[in-house]
This record gives structure tokens, C-alpha cells and sequence, in this order.
């Protein structure tokens, strides 16, 4: 029997992709199709696929031309797969001529020509045009704007409260009201207290909204916004860009899985000093203090791991004579657990992620928040893992196309739990009013 293998994304399956597996079953009797992992994908820089890798193995699989179908996960696994296959013919598109070369060492290696005309990316494009609006400083936008570009199905339509600053290039900027008629959705970074009501302006135009956190001042308004996206069928997503990437995310469900054992503690700290010498304009835009700039960011962690059924919680800021808050300590006590949060605006520390357990530890160094590297810590360093996954840009690509992906399948791939943020939502309203906060 003659065994074909082929490899490829399969993402939006189009008639390309059927014309190649039509070809590649001809050239033997038993096709084995590659289909690559959303992790190998994303680590390659192909970050825009707009389907779960089931749903494309489904596609596949619907063809009914595939044998056998594997999953793609590891730079080299061809190799591998072909010896351990038994493959005679490895066949791909004319557009990787050359490129598998090697692989003539292990079995025949065939380019077959691609049909012109079509590719998923062509298909993505005219699928999903968003029109999206972007909310806020344009110091804190023209990064998304940046990455929003190599987006395809994402048009950003202009900005509301940019203040047509120079790096958003030619983008118009509109009144909010304007924007939100001008938009399917927006990406919100203003101040936070306005985001509220400009999110709730935005789910009853039924636009879908991708906010930074927190979203709200408060668990109550948190939530009637949850619930407000849901009565009007819309995408609320977080805007923390931490949570997309992949590193933290894997690094998450290690951690649950018990690769450490029990968590006993959970550390982090985020501080930055730029731009504080403009302190009155901080305070006069009321959002970037050290909890503005980094509270949500730092929680996120502790209430993804541990929970928020916190026992005990003391909080500690230090404030500047302008009482602008320049750096916070927060300790949460949970029944077997602590946690101990820093963030810092105008004071400077090392910005690591420790979590402790009951076999080892995770570090992450800094900037943690921009995780594309964390390493397992044990008592035997033998034992020692190191993890490494690509972080294209600052992370808001990531962010983008989990919200597009998102708005195009009506559903919500659930990085952040509602009651997380209702929860973060709920330390800094208590900030906020000073309840119960040291102040030194
Ligand atoms: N392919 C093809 N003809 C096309 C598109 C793809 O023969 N018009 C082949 C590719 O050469 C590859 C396989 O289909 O062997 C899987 O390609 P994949 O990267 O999944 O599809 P593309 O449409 O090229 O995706 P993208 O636009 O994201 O690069």
C-alpha cells in the first residue's frame, strides 16, 4: 500500500484546499492529512486562523478524502511522522517548492501546483469585515491600531477621544456617539470611569465591545454589563492582552493540572516610571495611578489561580503629595493560600510572577505580563522545564483575533471567568472609596 502524507492549516476549507487533497490521494492508495495545531499555528506566526483546530479537523474529515488525519504540533515532527508512518510520498502546494527538500532523504517529495485564486486568507477577508472603533488615549491605541492592521477581516473605522494624535496616522477621530454608529464593535481603553457607561451605550446599539479592565467600578456593574451583552446578543470580552497570550495560558493550565502540586502562593508585581513627571495630567485623567495602570493586570493571576473566595485581604498604598497613587501592595489570605500583588506607577521593581507549590515553582521573569518564557522550578534542578512560545508585538493581536473569532461564532472562548472580573471590579471600587486601605 502507498501511503501519502500532507500537511497544511485547513482553516475556512475552500476549493484549494479540496483540489490538493483530491491530488495528493491520487498519487498513492492511503492519505494521512497533517493538520496543524492552534499552538504550532500561532508559534509560526499564523495568529489570524479563524477556526478552532477541531472545527478544521472536522472540515477535513467532512471531505471524506483523508485516511487517516494526525495533528501538527512540533517544528520537525514531519520527519518523525514519516518514518513512523511507513510514508512513501509527501506531497504539498507549489507555493512551498523548494522548502521540504530535506525531506527526500526519508520518501518522495511532490509539489503539486496551487489553484490560483484562492487561500484562506482571501476567504477570512471577505467573510468577516469588522468595522472597529477604537475608544481612548491614543497613547494606549495606536498600538492596537499597529497590530489591528495585519488583521484580515478588521477595519479600523476611526477613534473617539484620540485627540488626533499623530502615531493613529490619518485615522478620523468622532464624538463616541458618532463612532458607535460608524462601528460593529470597539476596542475600549478610556478613562475607567466613563467605560461603563460607554459600554453599556455601545451593547444596546448592539455593537460588541473589547474593553480593558477594569470594565466597571464595582462586581454589580460588572455583572448588569454581562448581562447586558447577553440580553443584546453581544461579544463583552476583556481587554487585559495578558490572558491571550499563549505562554500564559499554558502556563495557567499547568498550574491547574498540578504540575506544581498545590499552590500555596501567588506573587506578582507590575510597576512601570514613564511618563510620571506629567503627574497633573494623570490626575486629571484619573487613570493612570499604579491600580489604573496595573491592577487589573497583576490580579488576574491570583484570581485565575486561586479564586476569589479570599478569607482576608489588606491593602497598603503609597501615596505621592499630589495623593496620586504611586504603589500599591495587596495581600489576599485564602484558606490555604496567599497572594501578594505590587504595581507601581513612578516606582520601579522587578516585574516577576512567582507561584509556589507544594513539588515547585513557576517563574516567569520580567515583564511577566508580556510572557512568551516561563520556566518550571524543582528541588532536583534536573528537573528544571523551560517553556518558550512567541509573543508577536505587544500581545493585542492576539486579543483581536480571539474577539473576532469570538463575534464571528457568537460565542465567547472564556479567557477570563465572569466572576474574575467581577471580582477585580470589585477590589477597585473599594480602592477607590479607600475602604479599608492603609495609606502611607
Ligand atoms: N493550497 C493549494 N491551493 C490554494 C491554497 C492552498 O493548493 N489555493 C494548498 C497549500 O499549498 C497547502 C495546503 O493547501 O499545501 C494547505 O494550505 P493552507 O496553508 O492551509 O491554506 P492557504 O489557503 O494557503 O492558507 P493561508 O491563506 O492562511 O496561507
Amino acid at each position: 500500500m502507498k501511503k501519502v502524507i500532507t500537511y497544511g492549516t485547513f482553516d475556512m476549507l475552500h476549493q484549494g484546499h479540496l483540489n490538493i487533497l483530491k491530488r495528493a490521494k491520487e498519487l498513492g492508495d492511503y492519505l494521512i492529512v497533517g493538520v496543524t495545531s492552534d499552538d504550532f499555528d500561532s508559534r509560526r506566526g499564523k495568529i489570524n486562523v479563524q477556526q478552532s483546530m477541531m472545527e478544521r479537523v472536522e472540515g477535513v474529515k467532512e471531505t471524506g478524502l483523508a485516511d487517516q488525519i494526525i495533528i501538527e504540533e512540533y517544528e520537525g515532527q514531519k520527519i518523525d511522522d514519516i518514518n513512523r508512518l511507513g510514508i512513501d510520498v509527501f506531497a504539498i502546494g507549489s507555493d512551498w517548492k523548494g522548502k521540504f527538500d530535506y525531506l527526500s532523504e526519508f520518501c518522495q517529495v511532490v509539489y503539486l501546483e496551487r489553484t490560483k485564486g484562492i487561500s484562506s486568507t482571501q476567504v477570512r477577508s471577505q467573510h468577516n469585515h469588522l468595522r472597529l472603533g477604537l475608544v481612548g488615549k491614543a497613547k494606549h491605541l495606536w498600538k492596537v491600531a499597529n497590530e489591528a492592521v495585519a488583521i484580515n477581516g478588521i477595519d479600523i473605522v476611526g477613534t473617539s477621544g484620540s485627540e488626533h494624535d499623530s502615531r493613529l496616522g490619518e485615522l478620523p477621530d468622532y464624538s463616541f456617539n458618532e463612532l458607535i454608529e460608524k462601528s460593529d464593535a470597539v476596542f475600549i481603553e478610556s478613562n475607567v470611569k466613563d467605560r461603563y457607561e460607554q459600554i453599556y451605550y455601545a451593547l444596546n446599539h448592539r455593537r460588541h465591545v473589547l474593553c480593558d479592565l477594569p470594565m466597571a467600578i464595582g462586581a454589580e456593574k460588572q455583572r448588569e454589563l454581562l448581562k447586558n451583552a447577553r440580553k443584546n446578543e453581544c461579544v463583552l470580552m476583556s481587554g487585559v492582552k495578558t490572558a491571550y497570550s499563549t505562554a500564559y495560558y499554558r502556563l495557567l493550565l499547568m498550574v491547574k493540572s498540578g504540575e506544581i502540586g498545590d499552590v500555596i502562593s501567588v506573587e506578582t508585581t507590575c510597576t512601570s516610571l514613564s511618563e510620571i513627571s506629567k503627574i497633573s495630567e494623570h490626575i486629571e485623567n484619573n487613570i493612570w495611578s499604579s491600580m489604573d495602570a496595573w491592577g487589573a493586570t497583576a490580579l488576574l493571576p491570583v484570581f485565575q489561580i486561586l479564586g476569589t473566595n479570599y478569607a482576608n485581604r489588606n491593602i497598603v498604598t503609597k501615596l505621592s503629595d499630589d495623593h496620586f497613587d504611586i504603589f500599591t501592595k495587596m495581600d489576599f489570605v485564602y484558606e490555604n493560600a496567599v497572594a501578594t500583588v505590587k504595581v507601581g506607577k513612578g516606582v520601579k521593581s522587578e516585574g516577576e510572577m512567582i507561584i509556589s507549590g507544594t513539588k515547585g515553582y513557576v517563574y516567569v521573569p520580567a515583564p511577566w505580563w508580556k510572557t512568551s518564557y516561563f520556566e518550571i522550578r524543582y528541588e532536583d534542578q534536573n528537573r528544571n522545564k523551560r517553556f518558550f512560545y512567541e509573543l508577536e508585538g505587544e500581545g493585542f493581536k492576539y486579543e483581536l483575533v480571539n474577539f473576532l473569532r469570538a463575534i464571528n461564532h457568537g460565542r465567547v472562548i472564556n479567557y477570563t471567568d465572569d466572576v474574575v472580573l467581577e471580582k477585580i471590579s470589585a477590589v477597585y471600587k473599594e480602592f477607590c472609596s479607600r475602604e479599608n486601605i492603609v495609606e502611607i
